[in-house]
């Protein structure tokens, strides 16, 4: 065989072109296989924080608001238990100025939205702001569509970590993936880490396309203080958004999320049962825990929920599998987790009025009948007896029992 540093120098620069030209297009033919998931590092774990919209609504958010929301979530254990991102929603925006700068509504955030950034940032946690893809926000507030660029590298100089864009208003013919993808991008050029949160209500599928372009996205219309309800513009009580998560379990996974939209626990429409298993069932399905009640003012039912670090860590476990439903007998139901010590996360719930037993087979959940295993409740914060075969419990109605289940 001939060396190639014997062969002439034209025909040596040829044969590297050739390698180089081949490696390229292997590269750009290997494209669409190499990432599956958006590769900005962030969201590794379901994102944590609360965002002002369950709570406060356009009207009622200012930034007063917004910093005792981060007093609150320090004070009241819920940074330690891993919530990070305090996130204004819409109406925070008032208009362009005359370069087209994006400008912050002045009676509401006389500080500006840099200083709040930058308290935020002073107790240790993140800051999130709220955008849309289409001409005006759900509010009607500016939207980005043709800003994003702009919008993008002016959160950065503000220091924000998080942006929700939502799909209100858009253009005629506008494209979902196309529009987020320009975002993305934008975010992307100011080289800040920025989680990218996805609002398009799960109206065109984001879960066959956003995992190379968000960190979560939607897979419901806005959720409602309550426990089984439909609005006809499209809003969704608890019951309703679980059963719009459980088909498309298999699309989440770290760094892309399904987000069954933010949590409603703590703002009174649902009794602390009900809220129980809301926060059960979102840890279930590895959903962004993002609070949205008055963190300044919860009653101790509320904080023992969101600050179950039990049911916290089945949200955040590091192989971030979306559990879904395994078993369904009317009302009686059984939803399953893996978790990455071999271990299952399972939820009991009754969805009707009357307590009733439910039983959660091992051969349902994966496991062998014939296996042992320790069984730990997670709301009672009780180890109970070693059980083989199955798992059942007396769960009363609108609730639920979320036991940890360890071969
Ligand atoms: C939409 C979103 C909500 C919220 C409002 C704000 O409805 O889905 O989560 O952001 O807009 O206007």
């Amino acid at each position: 065989m001939t060396h190639f540093l014997s062969l002439p120098l034209p025909r040596r620069r040829s044969l590297v072109r050739l390698v180089a030209i081949s490696l390229a297009l292997c590269a750009l033919l290997m494209a669409p296989f190499a990432s599956k998931a958006l590769e900005n590092g962030l969201a590794r774990t379901p994102p944590m924080g609360w965002n002002s919209w369950n709570g406060f609504g356009c009207k009622n958010v200012n930034e007063k608001v917004v910093r005792a929301a981060a007093d609150a979530m320090v004070s009241s254990g819920m940074k330690d238990a891993g919530y990070q991102y305090i996130v204004i929603d819409d109406c925070w925006q008032i208009g362009r100025d005359a370069a087209g700068n994006i400008m912050a509504d002045p009676e509401k955030y006389p500080s500006g939205i840099k200083a709040l950034a930058d308290y935020v940032h002073s107790k240790g946690l993140k800051f999130g702001i709220y955008t849309d893809a289409g001409v005006k926000t759900c509010a009607g507030r500016p939207g980005s569509l043709g800003h994003e660029y702009q919008d993008a590298a002016q959160y950065a100089r503000w220091g924000v970590d998080f942006v929700k864009e939502d799909w209100c208003n858009t253009v005629p013919g506008q494209d979902s993936e196309a529009s987020y993808t320009v975002m993305r991008n934008a975010l992307a050029s100011t080289g800040r880490p920025i989680v990218f949160s996805i609002c398009e209500w799960g109206s065109t599928k984001p879960w066959l396309w956003a995992g190379p372009i968000g960190n979560m996205w939607r897979s419901a219309g806005d959720i409602q203080d309550c426990w089984s309800c439909r609005r006809r513009w499209g809003g969704h009580g608890v019951l309703q958004i679980i059963d719009l998560m459980d088909p498309i379990y298999s699309y989440a996974g770290p760094g892309h999320w399904n987000d069954p939209d933010m949590l409603e626990v703590g703002n009174g429409g649902m009794t602390d049962a009900e809220y129980r298993a809301h926060f059960s069932l979102w840890a279930l399905f590895s959903a962004p825990l993002i609070s949205g009640n008055d963190l300044s003012q919860m009653t101790e039912a509320t904080k023992a929920i969101l600050l179950n670090k039990e049911v916290i860590a089945v949200d955040q476990d590091p192989m971030g599998i979306q559990g879904h439903r395994v078993r369904k007998d009317g009302d009686l139901e059984v939803w399953s987790k893996q978790l990455s010590d071999g271990g299952r996360a399972v939820v009991l719930l009754n969805r009707g009025d009357k307590p009733a037993t439910i039983t959660a087979n091992w051969t349902a959940i994966g496991y062998p009948a014939t296996l042992k295993a320790r069984v730990r409740d997670l709301w009672l914060h009780q180890d109970l007896a070693r059980h083989t075969g199955s798992y059942a419990a007396e769960v009363p109605g609108s609730a639920a029992v979320m036991v940890r289940i360890t071969p």
